[in-house]
C-alpha cells in the first residue's frame, strides 16, 4: 500500500533512531554523531555514522545511507512500504486503512499472491491425495522418503502433475489471469505466445510457510534422478529467498532454547518427524546476513547441521561467521556414516542424532579438531604447521578472555608452553590488523567506484560535470532557501542543466517534493528510489555537510559550474555522445600545446 506523505513523516517523527540503529549496531558518540561498525559490509573499524539531529544515517565505507526507513529496508528487506509498516507498528501508530487510499499502486499485489498461493497449495495437495493424478508422488513421499502419512499433512506436501496447463486451468476458474500467475512464479511465460503455462510439472511440492501462516513460494523436486532436482519460486511481491527459512513457521514455537539449522527439505522434514521441530533450512541458498538477523530475532543459539560432505563442511565454517556475526551461539554437528541429517535419522534413529546434538561443537572446538585430525603431532614438522593453523584460529578471536582458554586447549593438545603459542597468536593478530586496515581502505574505495557506477553509470563520463551535480544537490537538500530560491527562477535551474540522468532525477525529485503540500523531507524520497540509491543521495548531503563553506555565494558558483557545463555541452551538439567527442578534443588540444 502506498502511505501519505504525512502518515510517512509521523512514523518518521516518532522513531527514536538512536534506538532503532542501536538495536543492530553499538553506537558511541562522537561530536554529534554517533559512530559504529557498519550493518551492511564486514568491517572491524567503525565508518558508520548516524546523525540523531538530521535523523540519517551514512556509511562512509560501503555508502550505504538514509533515513530510519531506508535503513530498515536494507536491515529487515523490506520495500518502502513495508519498512513504513514496521517502524508504524514498533512507534504503535495504527495504519490507515485501504480503502482510505485512492492511490495504491496497480500491479499484482502481495495480497493477491498470497492467495493464489493458497489456492495452489489447495490444488497441489488434492493432485497428492488423488491416486489418480499423485499416486507417483504418494509412493514416492512413503516409500522412497518413508514418511508417514501425517508428516506428508504437517507440512501440506503436494503433486504437481504431469502438464503444462493443469494448474493453470484450475486458477483460470478462480478467475486469476495469466499475467498475475506469472507474477506469482506459479507459472512461466510461454517464448511464442506469451501466455501462462505450469511453472512445476511431476514434481512432488514443499510448500513454503511464513511465521504468520502465509503461503509464500514453493519448491519442487522431481522424482528420479533428472536434473534441476530442486525447483524453487523465484522471488515474487510476496517472496524474496534471502528472507525465509523453510518450516520457521513451525521452529518459531520450539526456538526458545535453539535452532537447528539443515541445508535441505528433507532434512528439515525427517528431523521434525523424529520430534526436533526447531529444525529449518535456507531455500536453495547459502546463509545470507539476513537470515542470521531472522535467526537472532527467534533464538540464542544455532546448531548447524550441513551434509557430511566436504561442500557442506565448508558451508558450516561460512555459516558459523555470519551467525557469529550477529551475536549466535553457534555450534556445528559432526556426522559420520551419514550424507546428511535425513540419512542419518533413517539409519541411526533419534536418540543417536539428540546425542550428535549434544556433542556439537563450539566454532573453536569444531575447527581446531578438523586441524587436529590433519596432522600427525609425533612428527615435529607436522607439529609446526598444526601450532601455526591453531594460532591463526586463536588470532580471529577479539575478546582476550577466549583467546585464554582456547590458548590453554592448543597448549594442551599440543604439549607446547602457553606463553610461545600466545606470542605467535599476538603476532598474527598484529599483521591481522595491518591487513584488515589496508583491506578495508581497499575495499571501501573499490566499493566507491563501483558504486558510483551502478548507481549513476554516466557518473565517469564527466567527473568534473557530476561533481558540480552533486555539490548542488547536496546544498539543495540541506537548504531550503537554496530550493525556493531556485522554485522562483531568482537562481536559474533546471533538469536540462544535469548531464547525468540518475542526478537530474534526484533534482526533479527533490523540486517536486518541494513545491508539494508537505514540503521537502528527505524520507520521503524513499518512496521512489531504491535503498542503493537513497545511500548515493545520501552521500551528497553528508559531503557537504562536511564543509563549513555553505553559504549562497558557494551555491551559485556551483550552480554556474553547472550551467557553464551544459552550455558547452548545447554548442558541442547536444547529446551526450558529441560531448564526449568535445571533451576529448579539448584534451587532445591541451596535449598538442604540450607538445
Ligand atoms: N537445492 C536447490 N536446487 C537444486 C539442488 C538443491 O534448490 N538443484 C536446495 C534445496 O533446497 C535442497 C537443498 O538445496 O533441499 C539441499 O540440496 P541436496 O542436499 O541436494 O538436497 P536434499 O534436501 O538432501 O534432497 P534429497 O535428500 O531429496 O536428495
Ligand atoms: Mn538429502
Amino acid at each position: 500500500m502506498r502511505f501519505s506523505d504525512s502518515f510517512v513523516q509521523e512514523v518518521v517523527d516518532r522513531t527514536d533512531i538512536e534506538e532503532l540503529i542501536g538495536r543492530y549496531v553499538t553506537l558511541k558518540r562522537s561530536g554529534s554523531n554517533l559512530m559504529g561498525c557498519c550493518p551492511f559490509h564486514s568491517e572491524k573499524t567503525p565508518s558508520f555514522s548516524v546523525s540523531p539531529s538530521k535523523k540519517l544515517f551514512f556509511c562512509f565505507g560501503c555508502q550505504a545511507g538514509g533515513s530510519v526507513i531506508t535503513f530498515v529496508q536494507k536491515a529487515e528487506n523490506l520495500d518502502f512500504p513495508e519498512a513504513v509498516e514496521y517502524l508504524a507498528n514498533r512507534a504503535g501508530i495504527p495504519l490507515p486503512r485501504e480503502s482510505e487510499d485512492p492511490t495504491a499502486p496497480k500491479g499484482v499485489s502481495r495480497k493477491r499472491v498470497l492467495d493464489m498461493n493458497l489456492e495452489a497449495a489447495r490444488f497441489f495437495r488434492a493432485c497428492l491425495f488423488d491416486p489418480a493424478v499423485g499416486g507417483e508422488g504418494m509412493r514416492y513421499f512413503r516409500e522412497n522418503r518413508r514418511m508417514s502419512e501425517a508428516t506428508v499433512k504437517h507440512f501440506g506436501l503436494g503433486f504437481a502433475p504431469n502438464s503444462f496447463n493443469a494448474l493453470t486451468d484450475h486458477m483460470h476458474r478462480l478467475g486469476y489471469s495469466d499475467e498475475e500467475l506469472i507474477a506469482a512464479c506459479l507459472c512461466g511465460k510461454s517464448q511464442k505466445t506469451g501466455r501462462a503455462y505450469d511453472y512445476f510439472r511431476n514434481r512432488v511440492i514443499f510448500p513454503i510457510i511464513d511465521p504468520s501462516g502465509n503461503v509464500v513460494a514453493f519448491g519442487g523436486r522431481v522424482m528420479d534422478d533428472s536434473k534441476p532436482k530442486y525447483l524453487n519460486s523465484s522471488d515474487t511481491p510476496a517472496f524474496k529467498k534471502s528472507r525465509h527459512l523453510f518450516a520457521l513457521n513451525f521452529a518459531k514455537n520450539d526456538c526458545a532454547e535453539r535452532m537447528i539449522l539443515c541445508e535441505g527439505y528433507m532434512d528439515v522434514i525427517a528431523l521434525h518427524a523424529a520430534g526436533f521441530s526447531s529444525a529449518v533450512a535456507t531455500l536453495g541458498t547459502a546463509i545470507t546476513p539476513e537470515h542470521a538477523r531472522i535467526f537472532a530475532k527467534y533464538t540464542k543459539k544455532v546448531i548447524i547441521s550441513y551434509d557430511s560432505d566436504e561442500a557442506g563442511q565448508n558451508a558450516a565454517k561460512k555459516a558459523m561467521r555470519i551467525l557469529g556475526e550477529v551475536g549466535m551461539d553457534v555450534r556445528v554437528l559432526r556426522m559420520n556414516g551419514a550424507k546428511d541429517p535425513d540419512e542419518f535419522i533413517r539409519n541411526f534413529g533419534a536418540d543417536r542424532f539428540r546425542r550428535l546434538l549434544e556433542e556439537s561443537k563450539t566454532g573453536f572446538e569444531y575447527q581446531a579438531e578438523r586441524v587436529l585430525a590433519q596432522y600427525d603431532l609425533a612428527i615435529g614438522s607436522d607439529k609446526i604447521k598444526a601450532s601455526g593453523d591453531l594460532c591463526s584460529i586463536i588470532a580471529e578471536y577479539w575478546s582476550a578472555v577466549e583467546r585464554e582458554v582456547y590458548l590453554s586447549y592448543a597448549s594442551q593438545k599440543l604439549g607446547l608452553p602457553v606463553e610461545v603459542l600466545k606470542n605467535s597468536v599476538e603476532q598474527i593478530r598484529r599483521k591481522n590488523k595491518r591487513e584488515t586496515v589496508a583491506r578495508e581502505s581497499r575495499e571501501a574505495q573499490a566499493s566507491l567506484k563501483n558504486f558510483g557506477d551502478r548507481i549513476n553509470p554516466e557518473a565517469s563520463s564527466d567527473p568534473r560535470a557530476v561533481a558540480a551535480e552533486e555539490a548542488v544537490l547536496g546544498l539543495l537538500i540541506l537548504f531550503e532557501e537554496y530550493r525556493s530560491a531556485v522554485e522562483k527562477g531568482e537562481i536559474p535551474l533546471s533538469d536540462e542543466h544535469f548531464i547525468t540522468s540518475f542526478n537530474r532525477r534526484v533534482f526533479c525529485a527533490v523540486m517536486e517534493r518541494h513545491a508539494s503540500p508537505s514540503g521537502f523531507r528527505f524520507e520521503l524520497l524513499g518512496a521512489d528510489f531504491e535503498p542503493d540509491e537513497i545511500g548515493r543521495i545520501e552521500k551528497m548531503e553528508v559531503a557537504r555537510r562536511q564543509l563549513s563553506q555553505n553559504g549562497p555565494e558557494v551555491f551559485r558558483s556551483a550552480v554556474n559550474v553547472l550551467r557553464g557545463i551544459s552550455e558547452r555541452k548545447e554548442k558541442a551538439g547536444g547529446d551526450l555522445h558529441s560531448h564526449l567527442a568535445y571533451l576529448r578534443s579539448k584534451k587532445a588540444n591541451i596535449h598538442n600545446r604540450k607538445d
